[in-house]
């Protein structure tokens, strides 16, 4: 049995996507390393609208991340959720709180597999996320990340789940074909009282 059909990590979710598709949403355990560095590497590979463009993630590096965002979820600093169909991880998602003056603001990442894009499992990926923030991670007040001006289904995503966008950087983001602006965005989660 693949390791990722034996975990007994926390489920937050399951159930299907739109077309039918039984997945499960969960949190993560050492065991899910390999799955996640071949994930990210062929996210990487994909250059789509994340940071990584094509870079290869070591495995060591791969297993640091992991670790260190495990310990960040004891600590109630950081969520990360895997998203899995079958024997295959799908999708993964993290808010992970920042520090000093930022200390009140988490900052979200997400991505959903090419393959299993436009069947809901973002928009279902990204409630659980933020419920599962709210839930474990008290200092939470806002939530920030920036996305690239030419992703119109993340933009989309995002507005639907309520964040405003604040503010653009022109050229703020540099690819192989060209730039594209960096739009930043937030969602209020809790009033920050002054
Ligand atoms: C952005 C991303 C996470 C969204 O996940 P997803 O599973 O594809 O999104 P969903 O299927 O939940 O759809 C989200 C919204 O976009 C719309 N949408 C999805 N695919 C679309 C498409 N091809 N064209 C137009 N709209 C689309 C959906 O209709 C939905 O809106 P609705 O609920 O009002 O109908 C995913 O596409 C992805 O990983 N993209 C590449 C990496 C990335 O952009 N990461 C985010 C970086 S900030």
């Amino acid at each position: 049995m693949n390791t990722l059909t034996m975990q007994s990590e926390k489920c937050v979710f399951t159930g299907q996507t739109k077309t039918g598709k039984e997945i499960w949403i969960r949190y993560p355990s050492v065991m899910d390393v390999a799955d996640m560095w071949s994930y990210i590497n062929t996210i990487s590979n994909e250059r789509t609208f994340v940071r990584f463009q094509g870079e290869a993630i070591s495995a060591e590096d791969e297993k640091k991340y992991l670790l260190s965002q495990l310990d960040k979820i004891a600590n109630r600093q950081s969520i990360l959720l895997l998203c899995c169909h079958e024997q295959k991880l799908i999708a993964m998602a993290s808010i992970e709180m920042q520090s000093r003056t930022n200390q009140h603001i988490g900052a979200l990442h997400i991505s959903v597999a090419k393959k299993f894009r436009g069947e809901g499992i973002g928009s279902l990926l990204m409630q659980s996320a933020m419920d599962e923030a709210v839930k474990r991670m008290p200092k939470l007040e806002m939530i920030t990340f920036c996305v690239f001006s030419n992703n119109t289904v993340g933009r989309k995503m995002y507005k639907n789940f309520g964040f405003i966008e604040y503010g653009v950087l022109p050229n703020g983001v540099k690819l192989e074909e060209g730039y594209a602006d960096r739009i930043l965005m937030y969602k209020p989660i809790k009033k920050c009282e002054r």
